[in-house]
């Protein structure tokens, strides 16, 4: 249990939450409960409902939380919608999102997330899922690789990296988290920042591919935006820029009335807005969390309330 981690910008998560007492409200991503259980303390009433597709993490949580009375719900967020209904929730007061993956999973070395942890190559949040990293670096086409690196690692050296790839694999299969930081080594370096970057990049960049996490992502906002009751919020944290713009987008697409294109006078789309945006800009952690909690440096925080009458 120690391995679970601080709850990045707690307080502030919190506030822009404004729990009411026995309002209804879900942690989108449990991990290990650090932010579920500081809603409790805030507002020990509240009804929770908690996602979080890691086995691991429903199982740890549920000690974490055992003074409370939380519904668990092990699965994907792209399910929430559904999953809700199946608890027999049509709409809630409020949502956290901390996305991405918990400190106990990278530093689980046997789930390969971490390129500094010698594992097979996995990088699955969900272990009942078929599709591991492995298989995506083994099997796929040098389109696909170029195109993942690309898109989800935006690193400059995606195509030399995805060639590399290739080229390893015919040798031999690419079996662990070090054969494949060996074989960016090869192409970028070892030692400097650009090539530790690069590791990042790449090893994030698969990550997302193996979770899907960027589409279910958009879905969950769209569900959970649906959900709001008028007043409720939606606060958003993400870590890395694919996944803030696609949260900032959404809030803005859900806050705008007319989205007709621009030479169109008379609006025909009849869209409407449902969402009042609160931060105009992200908020970030202070110097002070970020010097005990080195996670909360890359940390954008975004929040939005339902309009009334939507
Ligand atoms: C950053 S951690 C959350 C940490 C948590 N807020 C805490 O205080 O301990 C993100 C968690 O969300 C889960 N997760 C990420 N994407 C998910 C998804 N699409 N559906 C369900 N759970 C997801 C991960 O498995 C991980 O446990």
């Amino acid at each position: 249990m120690s391995t679970y981690h601080q709850p990045v910008m707690a307080n502030t998560c919190i506030q822009q939450l404004r729990l009411k007492a026995k309002g209804i409200y879900v942690d989108a991503t449990l991990g290990g409960a650090g932010h579920a259980l500081a809603m409790y303390q805030r507002e020990p009433q509240i009804r929770l409902y908690a996602f979080d597709q890691d086995a691991d993490a429903i199982f740890e949580a549920r000690q974490r939380l055992e003074a409370y009375d939380p519904v668990l719900i092990q699965a994907n967020f792209r399910d929430l919608r559904t999953s809700l209904a199946y608890n027999k929730v049509k709409s809630i007061d409020g949502i956290l999102f901390d996305l991405g993956v918990s400190s106990h999973q990278l530093d689980d070395a046997q789930r390969g997330f971490s390129f500094d942890k010698d594992a097979a190559l996995d990088m699955r949040m969900n272990r009942a899922q078929e599709l591991t990293a492995g298989q995506v670096v083994n099997e796929s086409s040098l389109g696909t690789l170029r195109r993942i690196f690309k898109e989800y690692g935006e690193d400059q050296a995606f195509g030399r990296i995805a060639r590399a790839i290739e080229r390893a694999r015919a040798e031999k299969t690419i079996a662990t988290t070090k054969d494949l930081a060996t074989i960016i080594e090869s192409v970028v370096g070892i030692g400097s920042k650009e090539s530790l970057k690069t590791k990042v990049r790449i090893f994030q960049a698969l990550r997302i591919f193996v979770n899907d996490e960027l589409e279910a992502l958009s879905a969950a906002l769209k569900d959970a935006i649906n959900l709001l009751n008028p007043g409720g919020r939606i606060v958003v944290m993400s870590y890395h820029s694919l996944e803030d713009r696609i949260v900032k987008n959404i809030f803005k697409l859900e806050a705008t009335d007319c989205i007709c294109p621009p030479a169109i006078i008379n609006c025909i789309c009849g869209h409407k807005s449902k969402l009042k945006i609160i931060t105009k800009r992200p908020l970030m952690a202070d110097s002070e969390e970020i010097s005990s909690n080195v996670r909360s440096r890359s940390a954008k925080l975004r929040v939005a309330e339902k309009k009334k009458g939507k």
